[in-house]
């Protein structure tokens, strides 16, 4: 009785904190921030490209000018955080996701969510809880993420919730999802209904469901899901996998439904955290623990989304000012939040999708990086002279062309190029390193 008392009274609690937290998402313009990012010396390591990157041992760097990690390197540095994190301590609800994709709660009854990289469950509880209709499936590539993930939704006090949570190891960005989600007819065939394919059914068994309900009532497969989130995920992903990791999720996506995305934003204060010897690519970063971050602007985001066939619906950065009273100190968060649609006609994308991916490889990675390992250290050292004969306007061409790859703005690859180009900032930078 007294149990069930104090469950009503935290759930109140909980709800009337939920409608008192303010919602603020422009504290600052992200463009003032940038302009004093991007003047400030100090900083200078952060806006190098990988080509400029010459206190990283080339050994470690992966075709993509970052350095690399194998699978189970990843996963493992997933298990080992969230083995160190395992107290209640550290899981903190999502709250205003729902207010961020109200779509969530508005959707058709029994709707399917895939939140991909679900870690301790922060994102799947607000939407289990927020609507009772929905389904979410969920996957990490760390087991250690999915104990916690299932601790969590067993120690909530709504039963109902518990039955609609389904968690799965995978890592999309190696394998894509398994077939039991969409099977490889429905995917070609946009999602039409085909026979009981066994194979698929194997693929979920191995995926650890046990609850077969729903794939009964679609025979091959799920058919699909109406949502996938991916929430400070992508950003966890090697940049060099993302367009396949987007890929995947393009595949399991129903024609018509939504990506809803949320990730670290370019200079938000945790980027500029990271010491010179944590950066292992462009805007790319790796924590001592071996899990790594990439902090996104909103050009990377929209070509890594629209170039696998989304379309954009919404885009922007949120700024927010958190202010840590113990420390007495003010922090500018910046995270990006978007949201994309599969169009209802996806085959008409299935090429746009493939040539996407072409491009971007093509645009960032070929020129860029591909060139840095076939040049020789040598040749490079005279190509930089006779840039620097050509003069600093020369310059400027080099690092508009080099942004128009989207993966950065010009402003800070011109300052880049061109300090790294003069001999004595050049030495400054070593010592940095
Ligand atoms: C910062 S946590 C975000 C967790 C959750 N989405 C949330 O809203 O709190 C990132 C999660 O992504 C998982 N992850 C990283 N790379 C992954 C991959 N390639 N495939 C699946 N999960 C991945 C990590 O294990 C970690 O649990």
């Amino acid at each position: 009785m007294f149990g069930a008392q104090e469950k009503k009274r935290k759930e109140k609690k909980r709800m009337s904190k939920e409608a008192a937290a303010e919602y603020h998402s422009k504290d600052f313009e992200w463009d003032q921030l940038r302009r004093e990012i991007e003047s400030d010396p100090s900083l200078l390591y952060h806006f190098l490209l990988p080509l400029d990157d010459t206190h990283l041992p080339s050994s470690s760097q992966s075709f993509s000018g970052s350095v690399s990690s194998s699978p189970s390197q990843h996963s493992d540095a997933w298990n080992k955080f969230h083995s160190r994190h395992s107290s209640g301590k550290f899981f903190k609800e999502r709250r205003y996701l729902l207010k961020e994709f109200p779509e969530l709660l508005s959707c058709d009854e029994y709707s399917k969510v895939l939140e991909v990289g679900c870690g301790n469950g922060s994102t799947v509880l607000p939407i289990l809880r927020g609507n009772e209709s929905i389904t979410v499936y969920s996957c990490d590539c760390s087991i250690e993420a999915l104990k916690r993930a299932e601790e969590v939704i067993d120690a909530t006090d709504l039963i109902s919730v518990k039955h609609r949570f389904h968690p799965f190891p995978c890592d999309f960005s190696i394998s894509g999802f398994p077939k039991w989600l969409a099977c490889d007819s429905c995917r070609e065939v946009n999602l039409q209904k085909q026979d009981t394919c066994l194979s698929d059914v194997e693929d979920k068994r191995g995926a650890g469901l046990n609850d077969f309900t729903s794939l009964k009532e679609h025979k091959c497969c799920l058919g699909g899901v109406d949502f996938v989130t991916l929430i400070f995920t992508l950003s966890a992903v090697p940049l060099h996998r993302m367009p396949a990791a987007i890929a995947a999720c393009f595949s399991v996506l129903k024609p018509g439904g939504l990506l809803l995305f949320r990730d670290y934003g370019l200079y938000d204060m945790t980027m500029l955290r990271f010491e010179p010897d944590k950066k292992v690519g462009f805007r790319e970063y790796m924590r001592s623990d071996g899990t790594r971050s990439y902090f996104f602007c909103l050009d990377t985001v929209r070509d890594l989304f629209v170039g696998s066939g989304f379309t954009e619906l919404e885009l922007e950065y949120c700024c927010v000012t958190s202010v840590n009273r113990r420390k007495g100190k003010s922090m500018r968060r910046v995270w990006v939040h978007g949201k994309f649609q599969k169009s209802e006609d996806a085959r008409k994308y299935s090429f746009v999708f493939d040539f996407g991916i072409k491009l971007y490889e093509t645009e960032i990675w070929s020129k860029n990086i591909q060139g840095r390992l076939k040049r020789t250290k040598r040749e490079r050292e005279r190509e930089r002279k006779r840039e620097k004969e050509r003069g600093r306007r020369r310059l400027r061409s080099v690092a508009d062309r080099r942004a128009s790859a989207s993966v950065a703005s010009a402003m800070p690859l011109l300052v880049a190029s061109a300090i790294a180009d003069r001999r004595a900032p050049r030495l400054r930078l070593q010592s940095i390193f």
